[in-house]
């Protein structure tokens, strides 16, 4: 579904992605940690083709198709969606109209602002005053309008509370259609091939881990992705002897 292959990137004139390989495929998610100013923002950023972000070699390719050089609308609408980290306040703008555009499929947008708590947000300026919490929930519910294909999703749970992560974790399995009816399903592998939805999620703390199925991990350190493997062992090894050492032992 979505392949990057030997990316590497300038931001600033500076070189913060150094020939990055990622394959992800339809209906996996892939958690990716890293320390502060690794280069896990600007890798998204880059993957939805925002300014700033200079591919100085390699591809991204999806579903087949070389997107490396598209604009970002372009990218939307061949299905990659993000939610940004800190995203912009935009004075002038409801909450409810940045809504009626991101909702091109048809969806029930009230219904899904009560699920994520945001039903008294409609009439407010996007993300004006907003608290962390609050904007995350907002940043979700824009995706889960848009139903994107690739979710890229910057911190979904950082500064996010106890209870709002159980919310948040919910929408991101829906947002990636990974609820699916118990009695539909028989074994692990069907599962798999019901899921078409993919997501790359980045997390600092894990904890959105409790809450989603993850299949792949990553750590992107120093603008290079080091190593692969199950999401939890490497949080764990991360927990246990931090970033420099956890990429030592797991790359030999
Ligand atoms: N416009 C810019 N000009 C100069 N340097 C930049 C610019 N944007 C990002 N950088 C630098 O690129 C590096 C990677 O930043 P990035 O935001 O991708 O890190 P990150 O892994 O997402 O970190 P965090 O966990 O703190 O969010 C940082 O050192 C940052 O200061
Ligand atoms: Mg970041």
């Amino acid at each position: 579904m979505l392949n990057i292959e030997n990316l590497s990137v300038k931001v600033g004139g500076r070189e913060v992605l150094k020939n990055i390989n990622l394959t992800i495929n339809p209906g996996e998610i892939h958690i990716l940690f890293g320390p502060n100013g690794a280069g896990k923002t600007s890798l998204l950023m880059t993957l939805m083709g925002f300014q700033g972000y200079h591919v100085t070699s390699g591809l991204i390719i999806l579903d087949g198709e070389d997107i490396t050089r598209l604009p970002v609308n372009e990218r939307a609408k061949r299905g990659l969606g993000i939610s940004f980290q800190r995203p912009p306040t935009i004075r002038g703008l409801k909450t409810a109209q940045l809504l009626d555009i991101c909702n091109q499929h048809g969806q029930d947008i009230e219904k899904l602002s009560y699920d994520l708590a945001l039903q008294d947000f409609m009439d407010r300026d996007i993300n004006y005053g907003f608290s962390g919490g609050e904007i995350k929930r907002s940043e979700m519910l824009q995706l889960m309008l848009q139903k994107p294909s690739v979710a890229l999703l910057d911190e979904p749970e950082s500064g996010v509370d106890l209870e709002n992560i159980v919310i948040l974790g919910e929408a991101i399995n829906r947002l990636l259609n990974k609820i699916i009816p118990h009695n539909a399903i028989q074994s692990h592998k069907e599962i798999r091939e019901l899921r078409k939805e993919s997501g790359l999620i980045i997390t600092h703390t894990g904890h959105i881990l409790n809450y989603i199925e993850a299949d792949i991990g990553h750590v992107l350190y120093n603008g290079k992705l080091s190593c692969m493997g199950n999401p939890r062992e490497i949080l764990h090894c991360l927990e246990e002897i931090g970033y420099e050492e956890c990429i030592r032992c797991r790359s030999n």
